[in-house]
């Protein structure tokens, strides 16, 4: 059995924020964002959410898929930004689209997230033990943003993407490879709610994103195109053979460093960095929906997604669209 994406969809907040607008609230400029990241605005959440991102993401895959949401099997949130601490933000997106025969749970890998949701849905649908998933990765990164820290708030926005997975005897996930190493978590990492249990009264307010950015960027361009390469050697298919690479948008230079270091052209890496920023676990499934809406995903195209992100984690599939 195979797993094969059958719809897509997306969401983005209504407000979007230009560099300029940034430099209104820190010390910064249009020229020195767009010069080290390739950004030039992203999306922030007024009215929006994790959740209901997530569901509008939700109802335009299921119907692209062509599906209801009463016959999804499994229905995971990658996040890092749920709305809630209890439930998951997956309970909550099943009750308003009605997915009431799903099994629900989130799974926190940050920008990692989707892929991980990914090679879970996958190892589902091969055993045989769920006939179909929906994917998501949502997150509202402007709340965990420390609108002070110029090194940081330039570089994420908010947004959510979707995709439904189903079970086929055509050709689908070719393989995935997913990789983790905790030793290095306090390279980029947001702490929880303080502990004010009686034992215990911490004083300091609940985290804010912090990011060692040079090493996250050295860790990229160095981790990135070795599990690319590991997906593509497991399936026995030639980098040449891929029409694109999509590859998590967190910054234009590690995505070049990346297509140099597989010697592929760059008109096969699709960035929107430029118009969303960094949206964590939402990152590769906005991407991914765009293009399908746009049409440039033909049947039979070999693709990479392909990401990276706190944990430290990262991910690599290749699917035949
Ligand atoms: O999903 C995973 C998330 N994280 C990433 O992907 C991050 C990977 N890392 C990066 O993308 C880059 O390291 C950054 C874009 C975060 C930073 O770029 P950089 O070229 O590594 O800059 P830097 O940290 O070395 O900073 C260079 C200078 C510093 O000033 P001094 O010390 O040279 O005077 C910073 O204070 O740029 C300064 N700077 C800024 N200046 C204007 C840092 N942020 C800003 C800013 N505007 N927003």
């Amino acid at each position: 059995m195979n797993t094969k994406i059958i719809g897509t969809g997306y969401d983005l907040p209504a407000f979007a924020a230009d560099n300029d607008y940034l430099a209104t609230l820190v010390d910064t400029s249009d020229e020195w964002i767009v010069e080290r990241t390739g950004i030039r605005t992203r999306h922030l959440a007024k009215e929006e959410t994790t959740t209901s991102m997530a569901v509008r993401a939700s109802v335009q895959a299921l119907e692209r898929a062509g599906m209801k949401a009463e016959e999804i099997d499994l229905l995971i949130v990658a996040t890092i930004t749920g709305d809630t601490e209890t439930p998951s933000t997956s309970c909550r997106v099943q009750a308003e689209i009605g997915a009431h025969r799903a099994v629900a749970f989130d799974v926190n890998a940050a920008c990692s997230g989707f892929l991980y949701g990914m090679h879970i849905a996958e190892a589902f649908i091969r055993s045989g033990i769920y006939r179909n998933a929906l994917v998501i990765g949502s997150e509202t990164m402007s709340k965990i943003i420390d609108w002070t820290d110029r090194s940081t708030c330039v570089l994420f926005g908010d947004g959510a993407g979707a995709a439904v997975l189903a079970g086929t005897e055509e050709p689908g996930i070719l393989s995935q490879i997913v990789g983790s190493n905790g030793g290095k978590w306090e390279v980029l990492e947001c702490q929880g709610r303080p502990n004010e249990n009686p034992l215990n009264k911490e004083e300091r307010k609940p985290g804010y994103l912090t990011m060692n950015g040079q090493e996250v960027f050295k860790f990229a361009v160095k981790t990135v195109p070795v599990c690319v390469e590991e997906a593509l050697e497991k399936a026995g298919v030639a980098a040449d053979e891929v029409k694109y690479f999509l590859l998590h948008q967190a910054n234009k230079r590690i995505i070049q460093s990346v297509a140099k270091r597989l010697g592929q052209p760059e008109e096969k890496f699709p960035m929107n960095l430029d118009q969303c920023g960094n949206t964590s676990a939402a990152s590769l499934p906005i991407l991914l929906a765009q293009m399908d809406e746009q049409g440039l995903l033909q049947r039979g195209d070999k693709l990479v997604l392909s990401g990276f992100g706190a944990g430290l984690t990262w991910g690599a599939c290749l699917l035949e669209w």
